[in-house]
């Protein structure tokens, strides 16, 4: 193609170009091209300084989790979340926790692993030995990446290929990091690379990959709580909610939605913090299959007194310092609200309102279900979503709500009976 005339990359254009391009490619009619402009022409800057091809950002809601008391200090959580009632279930239970203390939270120290992946070596002893007497200088070149975290160790392991593809062996080389309040991944990928090199020279072996693990298992947060009896409505919903529990432990159909109920809340403040929110997601289920067996984050157990005790224990891999957290500027606010002043603190948090979470879907399913006060909230969304003013919208909720019938198609009945009598007065 001639250079001189060929048409610019998407990522070269500028934001007019880009929406104009979507706009012509997507088939976009001129009204949903204006709204996509003006909702997101104000934030293009600065979506455009983090991502690639960026065209603004794309909003949802964050809220203000309430109530919550984690080893004596009072928090308010900030929680991005677009499905309605987990903010509300969130403070719910914190509100519930509160009765007998509050959550008690721990996290171990922020130790990551990096891997480099060695294959081709002529010996596997001999490769393996060089490593360990190289040790220290290994450390030595990793640590010359950053002056604010420190690797501390190095293992090694056999790996087999399970494919049956290749049919070798690989020699997986371990960093072991304390990447203190940061997430970690940059500065630890950094290292791996800066390794590899001399991990070859020493072994005569070739390095395929160098990237961190996200399966941060010595990374583990836990919290807990207990639940009275009372406040959860008596001894017969403590007895069906560890039925619900002991569904969740034992079957995996059961133990996914369990967690996912978990990852609503986890997710909600790992966003609105600028967490790497995929990264807790795959190790949270990882960890959640350590056994073999998908299983579900928490456990329930009965007090001698009868009470409910809960607790979640999962690997977090979340920062204060550097990354998304330290450049969003939503996300900066959210740390700010959230007062956590470590990202130990965080990860103490954050499993907090997974458990909070789960212990308020858990105990709704077990007594009247979720749907009622989810339908109230639903009806909302649909009224809103075929298009009516703020006024119309808790009417039309209503309407729905307390006939029963809340569907899309109902709710644009309404809207439209609602216009019309507007004409006729
Ligand atoms: C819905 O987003 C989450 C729940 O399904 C969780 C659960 O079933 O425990 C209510």
């Amino acid at each position: 193609m001639n250079r001189g005339t060929r048409s610019k990359k998407f990522r070269e254009m500028g934001f007019s170009d880009r929406l104009e391009f979507v706009k012509l490619n997507a088939q976009l009619n001129d009204d949903e091209a204006e709204s996509l402009r003006s909702l997101t022409s104000n934030d293009f800057e600065n979506s455009n300084r983090m991502i690639e091809n960026a065209i603004g950002f794309f909003k949802i809601p964050l809220g203000i989790a309430t109530n919550f008391v984690i080893n004596n200090k009072k928090y308010l959580i900030p929680m991005a979340i677009e499905e309605p009632s987990v903010i509300a279930a969130a403070s719910y239970a914190a509100k519930l926790a509160n009765n007998s203390g509050g959550f008690k939270a721990a996290m171990t120290k922020s130790v990551m692993r990096g891997q480099v992946q060695l294959t081709c070596v002529p010996n596997i002893k001999v490769a393996i030995s060089s490593i360990e007497n190289h040790r220290q200088n290994l450390i030595r070149i990793a640590n010359s990446v950053s002056k604010k975290i420190a690797a501390f160790d190095i293992k090694t392991r056999i790996v087999n290929d399970k494919t049956h593809i290749l049919r070798k062996k690989m020699i997986i080389i371990e960093l072991f990091v304390d990447v203190k309040d940061a997430m970690g991944a940059n500065s630890i990928n950094s290292m791996c690379e800066r390794i590899a090199p001399e991990i070859e020279r020493i072994t005569s072996g070739t390095t395929i990959l160098k990237i961190l693990s996200n399966y941060c298992v010595e990374r583990l947060a836990t919290s807990e709580a207990i639940f009275f009896k009372d406040d959860l409505g008596g001894e017969n919903i403590v007895e069906r909610m560890l039925y619900a529990y002991a569904l969740a432990y034992s079957d995996p159909y059961r133990a996914v939605t369990h967690n996912k109920g978990i990852m609503n809340g986890i997710d909600a403040v790992a966003l609105a913090t600028g967490q790497d929110f995929r990264a807790i997601e795959s190790a949270a289920h990882a960890f959640a299959c350590r056994s073999g067996i998908y299983r579900s984050l928490t456990t329930f157990s009965r007090s001698d007194a009868g009470d409910l005790k809960v607790k979640i224990e999962l690997p977090l891999a979340v920062g204060t310092i550097g990354g998304i957290a330290s450049v969003h500027p939503m996300a900066k606010l959210c740390l700010k609200i959230l007062g956590a002043n470590s990202a130990k603190e965080l990860g103490m948090v954050i499993a907090t309102v997974g458990l909070a979470q789960n212990l308020a879907a858990v105990r709704a399913l077990s007594s009247e279900g979720i749907q009622k006060g989810h339908m109230k909230l639903h009806a909302k969304n649909l009224a809103t979503s075929v298009g009516a003013n703020a006024k119309d919208i808790d009417v039309i909720a209503k309407r729905m709500y307390d006939t029963n019938q809340v569907s899309m198609k109902n709710a644009e009945k309404i809207l439209n009976d609602l216009r019309r009598n507007k004409k006729i007065h």
